[in-house]
């Protein structure tokens, strides 16, 4: 199937062709791809942070278990939750529903008492949990978007969170790294990426339930 062919045509990619920079269209293709993805009640609790600055891309390998494709990628995009979730998320959301929607708060009422309860039933570490899912569901689009564009990536959770947190900055804009997405175009020395995919049969990865 032609919509698979993206998939198997991406892989982790490890070393990056320097001389090849991700344009700004298809940036903001890939930051629009993360922002149209579902996210549990539309809330949407994470940022994207883009790092392109080689210097800082450089400083960033240390904090990154001395991975270097951290600084040989085009762009780092660094994916981060909100560590503030409260009811001011939820207001945010209505007011931007009421207005791109054009509607009154009356008619989104009974939706906004139900994700308030919601999210106030949740104590801090099960709200950063919950973040972190929808984190990884933009994660996956981005990758997906980005090998539809023929854009290289490697998802990462090698790296310290905190130091990247500082490094960045991110503390008082009440961000904390979950995940990180270097990408930019694979380098002729790249020789994982056109090894077979290793994964489960199909029997392995199934179960059919009648
Ligand atoms: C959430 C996540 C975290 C990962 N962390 C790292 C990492 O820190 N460093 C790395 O080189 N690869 C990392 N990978 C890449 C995986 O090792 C790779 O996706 C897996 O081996 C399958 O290979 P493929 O993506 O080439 O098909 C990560 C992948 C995912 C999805």
């Amino acid at each position: 199937m032609k919509i698979l062919e993206p998939l198997k045509w991406r892989a982790a990619v490890r070393k990056f062709d320097t001389s090849k920079d991700v344009s700004d269209v298809e940036l903001e293709a890939l930051l629009d791809a993360g922002n149209l993805t579902a996210t549990s009640m539309g809330l949407q609790p994470f940022k994207i942070v883009v790092v392109k600055n080689k210097t800082l891309q450089q400083e960033l390998v240390p904090l990154s278990y001395n991975q270097q494709h951290v600084a040989e990628a085009s762009h780092i995009l660094v994916f981060a939750i909100e560590t503030d979730i409260n009811q001011d998320n939820v207001d945010r959301y209505i007011e931007r529903a009421m207005e791109l929607r054009n509607l009154p708060s009356s008619a989104l009422e009974g939706y906004k008492n139900s994700i308030s309860q919601y999210m106030s039933s949740m104590s801090s570490d099960q709200k950063q949990v919950w973040a972190t899912k929808q984190t990884y569901i933009a994660l996956g689009t981005v990758m997906t978007i980005a090998a539809e564009l023929k854009i290289d990536s490697c998802a990462m959770e090698g790296f310290d969170p905190v130091g990247y947190q500082k490094m960045l900055n991110l503390e008082s804009e009440n961000l904390m790294p979950v995940v990180i997405l270097p990408i930019g175009f694979r380098s002729n020395e790249e020789v994982m990426a056109s090894l077979p995919k290793v994964r489960k049969t199909r029997d392995e990865f199934v179960l059919e339930v009648d």
